[in-house]
């Protein structure tokens, strides 16, 4: 039932797979735009938002891993992670 759909990631129109997806989505009566967007960059999220007029629902699903035991997990580490989820969803 949604009807308009902005799918944003990095590599936006050149991730894998996403024409076809795009396609499963239409075929559902979906409009939807590709959009390349660091989330973790807050002004390219700012530009993400000032091109969608009606924004209702976000889901915030981006994330890159760095698993490691406790130990080997350094500040830079876990900063890339946690700029990605938790500063994705804060923006
Ligand atoms: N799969 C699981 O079993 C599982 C379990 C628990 C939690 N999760 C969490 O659920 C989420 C989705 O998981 P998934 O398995 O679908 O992961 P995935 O296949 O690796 O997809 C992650 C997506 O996030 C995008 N992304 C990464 N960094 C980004 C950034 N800075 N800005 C915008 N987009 C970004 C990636 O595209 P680009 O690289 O093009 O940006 C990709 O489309 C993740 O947060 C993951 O940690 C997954």
């Amino acid at each position: 039932g949604v009807e308009n759909i902005v799918l944003v990631s990095r590599r936006g129109l050149a991730a894998p797979g996403v024409l076809g997806l795009v396609a499963e989505l239409e075929g559902l009566g979906a409009v939807v735009r590709v959009v390349g967007c660091d989330v973790g960059d807050r002004d390219q999220v700012v530009g993400l938002l000032e091109g969608i007029a009606d924004l209702r629902v976000v889901v915030h699903a981006a994330g890159v891993l760095d698993d490691g035991v406790l130990e080997s997990l350094s500040a830079g580490r876990v900063g890339e992670v946690w700029r990605v989820k938790v500063g994705g969803a804060l923006h």
